[in-house]
C-alpha cells in the first residue's frame, strides 16, 4: 500500500503548506547509470523518500509511465540535440509535445519543460533558435490545451553572469542581451518562470580562497565576518542566495520583473580525484540538509524575500557514465541500491531519509481502521501517552484521520514505554520505522528534529548586519585588489 501512504503523505504537504508560500526541494534524475533500477522501482524510492518533484533531462517514457498517478510532479526535458531541430519546426514541437507531454497527462503530472540544459553555455549555436523552440512548444501545449498546467523554460547555467558578487550590480554577459531579453519576453508573457543551475561548489573551487568554504555550505561563518553587498547592504549568509539574488538583479538589469527564478540544479559532488579536496561526504551532506533547511524556510532572498526558492538538488543517483573529472560522476544522493550515500533529512514533511538510529513506532498503512481506533483510544488512555499534539489546533492535528493520529500516538507511547517492555504491536495496527514521520511542526516524540522546529528555523548564523556595529568595513577599492576582479563581495572583518 505504497500507494495509500503516498496519498496520506499528499494530504500531509496540503495540510503544512496552506499557510505558508510552501517552497518545495525537488530532485534530479539524470540517467548516465550503470545498473539504473527499472523505472518502477525509481518512483517506489522517490515515493518511500517522499520526494514530491523531479526533473527529468529527457522525456524518457518508462519514467513518465511509472509516474503515473503517483502525484509526483515532473518537469521534462528537450535533450540539447533536440533543440536545434525543434526551434525549426512547428511541427516537430507540436510532435514532441503530444508524444512526450499530452500522452501522458493528466495521470503523470508534468509542470514543466526544461528547453536543452545550459544552451547559451554548452551549445552556443543553438541560441538563435532557443526561444523560436520555446515559442512552438508552447504554442503546441495552447493547441493542447495545456499551456496553463505545464510551463515552457530553459535552465541557464551561472557562466551567463561574469560578476555576480556583489549581487545588485551583478548583469548577464552583455553578448547574450538579445537572447535572453526575449527568454525573459517569452517567460514574462506566458506566466513562466527562469530555471537557474546555481552551484556554490564550483562559485568556491573557483574562487580561488575569496570566499571560505562556510559561506559555500551555508555555514555560519566566523562570527566577526559578514558578507553584505556594498550598495543594498544586504547580508549574504549564504553563496547560494547571492546567487540567486545575481540572477534577479540580472534579469532587473534587462528591465524585467516580477518573473521567479527556479534552481533547477544545486548540489554538491561527495567524491572527487586528487586535485577536488572539497568534494567529500562530509561536505556534500553539510551542503545539501543545510540547502534542503534553507529552502524550507520558504523565504527568498535578500532582494526578494517574499519569493521562496524552489530548488532541485542534482542529483538522486551517481551518473558513473559520465566523463570528466572524478567529481562530475559522483553528485547522486542514493547508491543504484536505493541506500543513501549519506544522510540527508528534508526535515518537513517531505524529507529524504538517510540513516536514523532512532525507531518509531507508526500504524501500519493497511491497518483495519476501527482496529486503529482502538489502539488509538488505548494509547492516549491507559496507556498514557501525551495526545496534546493530535488535538484540534494543535501541530499534528492535520490531516484528521485516524492512521494519522494513531501514529502520532503508537509513536509517543513506544518512545515512552520502549525501555520498560512497551511494544510496538497495537493488534497487529502498529510498525517500526527509522524514518523520522514528523512533517513540518508537528515534531514526534524521539525525533531529532525537536529543537529545528520542522526545518523552519534558520541555520544559526549570525545576527543582522549592523553597519555601525564596531565591524569596520573595507574600501571597496582596496577589496577589489585583495580579490580578483571576478568577485566583488564587501567583507566586514
Ligand atoms: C499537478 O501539479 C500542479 C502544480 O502543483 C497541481 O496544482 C495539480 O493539482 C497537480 N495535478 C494533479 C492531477 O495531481
Ligand atoms: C561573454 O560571452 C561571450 C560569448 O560566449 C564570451 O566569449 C565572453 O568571454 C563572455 N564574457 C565574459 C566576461 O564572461
Ligand atoms: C546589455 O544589457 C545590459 C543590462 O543588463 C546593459 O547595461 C548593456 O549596455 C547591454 N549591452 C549591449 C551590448 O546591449
Ligand atoms: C531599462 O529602462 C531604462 C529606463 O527606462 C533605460 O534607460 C534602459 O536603457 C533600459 N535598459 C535596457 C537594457 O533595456
Ligand atoms: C549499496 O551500494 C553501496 C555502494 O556500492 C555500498 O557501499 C552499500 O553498502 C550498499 N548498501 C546495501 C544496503 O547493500
Ligand atoms: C547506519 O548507522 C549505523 C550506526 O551509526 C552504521 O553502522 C551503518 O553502517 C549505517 N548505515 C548506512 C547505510 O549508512
Ligand atoms: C530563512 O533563511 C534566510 C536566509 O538564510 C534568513 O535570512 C531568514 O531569517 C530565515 N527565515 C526564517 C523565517 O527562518
Amino acid at each position: 500500500m505504497v500507494l495509500e501512504k503516498w496519498f496520506r503523505s499528499i494530504l500531509l504537504l496540503v495540510g503544512i503548506f496552506t499557510n505558508a508560500l510552501g517552497a518545495f526541494v525537488g530532485v534530479n534524475i539524470g540517467t548516465d547509470v550503470s545498473n539504473m533500477p527499472s523505472a518502477s522501482d525509481v518512483v517506489a524510492m522517490l515515493k518511500a523518500n517522499q520526494i514530491t518533484h523531479i526533473r527529468l533531462y529527457d522525456a524518457n517514457n518508462h519514467i513518465l509511465e511509472a509516474l503515473s498517478n503517483s502525484g509526483i510532479e515532473v518537469i521534462v526535458g528537450l535533450t540539447n540535440e533536440e533543440v536545434l531541430g525543434i526551434g525549426e519546426s512547428p511541427s516537430a514541437a507540436a510532435a514532441w509535445v503530444n508524444e512526450n507531454v499530452a500522452s501522458y497527462m493528466p495521470s503523470t503530472n508534468i509542470t514543466a519543460i526544461a528547453v536543452g540544459s545550459e544552451v547559451l553555455t554548452s551549445i552556443p549555436n543553438a541560441a538563435p533558435v532557443l526561444v523560436t523552440a520555446m515559442n512552438y512548444l508552447h504554442k503546441a501545449l495552447v493547441a493542447s490545451n495545456l499551456n496553463y498546467q505545464v510551463k515552457v523554460s530553459t535552465p541557464q547555467s551561472m557562466d551567463i553572469i561574469p560578476k555576480p558578487f556583489p549581487p545588485s550590480t551583478a548583469t548577464f554577459n552583455s553578448s547574450w542581451n538579445s537572447t535572453l531579453y526575449q527568454v525573459l519576453q517569452f517567460l514574462k508573457n506566458t506566466n513562466s518562470y527562469y530555471m537557474l543551475n546555481a552551484y556554490p561548489y564550483y562559485g568556491y573551487t573557483n574562487g580561488n580562497g575569496i570566499f571560505p568554504i562556510d559561506y559555500a555550505l551555508f555555514q555560519p561563518l566566523a562570527s566577526v565576518k559578514q558578507i553584505v553587498d556594498p550598495n543594498t547592504l544586504f547580508q549574504y549568509n549564504s553563496m547560494f542566495d547571492a546567487m540567486v539574488d545575481a540572477t534577479y538583479y540580472s534579469i532587473d538589469a534587462l528591465n524585467f520583473s516580477g518573473i521567479p527564478v527556479v534552481v533547477t540544479e544545486a548540489g554538491w559532488p561527495w567524491l572527487g580525484g586528487a586535485n577536488e579536496p572539497d568534494a567529500t561526504i562530509e561536505n556534500a551532506e553539510t551542503f545539501n540538509s543545510n540547502l534542503i533547511r534553507r529552502v524550507l524556510n520558504d523565504s527568498g532572498p535578500p532582494s526578494q524575500p517574499n519569493t521562496p526558492i524552489n530548488t532541485y538538488i542534482y542529483e538522486l543517483f551517481n551518473e558513473d557514465k559520465r566523463t570528466g573529472p572524478v567529481s562530475e560522476k559522483n553528485w547522486g544522493i542514493f547508491f543504484t541500491n536505493e541506500s543513501a550515500v549519506y544522510p540527508l533529512s528534508l526535515s518537513s514533511s517531505n524529507r529524504i531519509t538517510g540513516n536514523s538510529s532512532v525507531v518509531f513506532c507508526v500504524a501500519k498503512d493497511n491497518a483495519d481502521s476501527d482496529k486503529l481506533q482502538e489502539g488509538l483510544n488505548w494509547a492516549c488512555g491507559q496507556g498514557h501517552a501525551n495526545c496534546n499534539a493530535i488535538q484540534a489546533g494543535q501541530p499534528c492535528y492535520n490531516p484528521d484521520t485516524v492512521e494519522s493520529h494513531a501514529s502520532y500516538a503508537y509513536n509517543d507511547y513506544y518512545q515512552n514505554m520502549r525501555s520498560v517492555g512497551g511494544t510496538c504491536d497495537f493488534q497487529g495496527t502498529a510498525t517500526t520505522t527509522t524514518n523520522d514521520p514528523s512533517y513540518g511542526s508537528c515534531i514526534y516524540t524521539g525525533s531529532s528534529n525537536l529543537t529545528t522546529g520542522g526545518g523552519i528555523t534558520p541555520t544559526p548564523a549570525f545576527g543582522p548586519v549592523s553597519p555601525e556595529g564596531g565591524s569596520m568595513k573595507l574600501p571597496v577599492s582596496e577589496l577589489q585588489s585583495l580579490i580578483a576582479a571576478t568577485f566583488l563581495a564587501l567583507i566586514l572583518l
